[in-house]
C-alpha cells in the first residue's frame, strides 16, 4: 500500500512538472501555484519513502516477521 501511495505521488511529481514546463514564463501565477502543489507532493514522496525505509529496517530486525501493515497495528508487547 506504501509502495503504491508512493508510485502515485512520483506521478504526481511528473505531472505537476509537465505542468510547469508548459506554463514556461508565458503565466508566473498559475506556475507559481503549480510549484507550491509540486513542493508538497516531493515532500509527501519524501515522507513515504522515509517511512518505506523505517518499516524495512523494522522488518530486517524482526527476522521477516512484520509487514507494511504493521505500521498501522503496532506489535503488542507483553507488559
Ligand atoms: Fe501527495
Amino acid at each position: 500500500m506504501i509502495r503504491e501511495d508512493l508510485v502515485a505521488e512520483r506521478i504526481a511529481i511528473e505531472s505537476y512538472s509537465e505542468i510547469i514546463r508548459y506554463l514556461g514564463d508565458n503565466d508566473p501565477t498559475s506556475r507559481r501555484v503549480m510549484e507550491e502543489i509540486l513542493a508538497k507532493e516531493e515532500q509527501h514522496a519524501e515522507e513515504l519513502k522515509s517511512l518505506m525505509e523505517t518499516l524495512s529496517h523494522l522488518e530486517k530486525q524482526s527476522g521477516g516477521n512484520r509487514s507494511e501493515n504493521d505500521i498501522q497495528r503496532p506489535v503488542k508487547r507483553a507488559s
